[in-house]
């Protein structure tokens, strides 16, 4: 193997994450039912450019060829989430054949092509109907969410043995519903600490459920997004800025699922707005999982402000900093940090990367080949900072970049790009990217 090429653990997963919504089009085939973002997308003002999900990457249709790719490319899973949706049109109640039969085709494809499937039961599209019956914001959402996690994992438990509840719990309450920019586009606190609660309550209710119908040797786990807070300064405001920031964004969630509760320092800023929590609650958040899933983007960078409620702190630029279309820096070495953390602090049982990936501004050369050395670099770097916290012995079974292929990216609609695949919106035409087939190589010299 090449002196630059990682090399990882034997059997350490090397795969690709998308989501239902982002990639999958067919909004209206085969009974599929309206979620929060066809609602969001079609509603003027609140996607850049007017961008909807409708079409997509056109997945539903194109699944075999994407599966194709995935081999192409070498990966040994796929991280995909099932959309609601499809399975439950009306959120409740009514079980939709024809929704289950697509991922039906879809994990035989992956199987048949020596693909682990992993699959997300939420990632962000919530039936429409549920929403108008007060969303995640009402505790009832619990026993939805759980009936239908029975639903998916009764028809895909015999061949799916690698189970997420939820994706980021905390883009799903904060940005659903305190800065609005995702769907439903709520704009209020005590809403989104509520949501944040159900969320969670619904993920434990639901890891029982995938156990018993996926089996013995199933695995089970949930995703959270999570961004470490550096202070801008070394004053005492500025270091106590970014642990509020900290509880804010990491340890809300991290906490309960670990068994803590709700972080004392923050149950006390968010006073009365902090939510109802019920007896057993609690313990059921902490139901154990089999592993914990990190998407890991960028650091933020804060400071102590005191004009700025309800968190007091304000994000600041890194001076000469790279980053990405986003905005966002890139700053690999915080994947690290947080992985050790999470193994040293709260002692997961197992933990994979889920998502870590790049938008950069792609085009296609007059040669076809779509040429995207800042992706490469930030995934070879983020794929290093990955391999030293396998050094420092945290238990890191896999990697999952963000994503397989250019996708529908929320508010930003088709402008932004992470794909390994580069997707031609106007053909559907797939090209893999150097990044991609830088990837392949990684994948290739480490499977001897
Ligand atoms: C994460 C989401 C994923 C994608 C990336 C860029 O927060 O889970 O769907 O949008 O960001």
């Amino acid at each position: 193997m090449e002196s630059d090429v990682p090399s990882f653990p034997p059997g350490f997963v090397f795969g690709a994450a998308t989501s239902a919504y982002q990639i999958e089009g067919g909004a209206a085939a085969d009974g599929r039912g309206e979620s929060i973002w066809d609602r969001f997308s079609h509603t003027p003002g609140r996607v850049h450019g007017g961008d909807t999900g409708d079409v997509a990457a056109d997945h539903y249709h194109r699944y075999a060829e994407d599966i194709a790719l995935m081999r192409e490319i070498g990966l040994t899973a796929y991280r995909f989430s099932i959309a609601w949706p499809r399975i439950v049109p009306d959120g409740r109640g009514r079980v939709n054949a024809a929704g289950l039969d697509f991922y039906d085709r879809l994990v035989d494809g992956l199987l048949a092509a020596g693909i682990t499937p992993f699959a997300t039961l939420y990632h962000w599209d919530l039936p429409q109907p549920l929403q108008d019956a007060g969303g995640w914001a009402d505790r009832r959402v619990v026993d939805a969410f759980t009936d239908y996690a029975d639903v998916v994992s009764r028809r895909l438990g015999d061949r799916v043995d690698r189970w997420i509840t939820v994706n980021e719990p905390w883009c799903i309450s904060f940005l659903g519903h305190l800065t609005g920019e995702q769907a439903p586009g709520v704009r209020d606190l005590g809403t989104a600490l509520r949501v944040a609660h159900h969320v969670l309550l619904a993920h434990g209710a639901a890891v029982p459920v995938l156990r018993a119908n996926a089996g013995p040797t199933s695995q089970v786990g949930i995703v959270c997004n999570m961004t470490p807070g550096a202070a801008a300064s070394d004053t005492e405001a500025d270091r106590r800025a970014a642990e509020r920031w900290d509880g804010f964004f990491n340890r809300w969630f991290v906490d309960p699922l670990a068994g803590r509760g709700y972080p004392s320092d923050m149950v006390a800023l968010y006073g009365p707005l902090a939510p109802a929590v019920e007896p057993g609650d609690l313990e059921r958040i902490a139901t154990p999982v089999d592993f914990f899933g990190l998407n890991y983007y960028f650091r933020a960078v804060v400071s102590d402000d005191p004009d700025a409620p309800p968190l007091g702190l304000r994000s600041h630029e890194v001076p000469g900093a790279t980053s990405t279309a986003m905005g966002w820096e890139v700053y690999p070495d915080g994947l690290r940090e947080l992985l050790v953390r999470l193994h040293r602090d709260y002692g997961f049982a197992a933990l994979y990367v889920t998502e870590s990936g790049a938008a950069f501004e792609d085009r296609v050369d007059p040669d076809g080949i779509v040429r995207d050395p800042e992706r490469l670099a930030y995934l070879r770097d983020h794929l290093a900072a990955a391999r030293r916290a396998i050094d420092e012995g945290v238990p890191l079974g896999g990697f999952f970049v963000w994503s397989l292929l250019d996708n529908f990216e929320w508010a930003h609609g088709y402008a932004k790009r992470f794909g390994l695949i580069h997707v031609d919106y106007a053909t559907q035409e797939r090209r893999i990217k150097e990044s991609g087939r830088w990837y392949a190589e990684i994948i290739h010299a480490n499977s001897r």
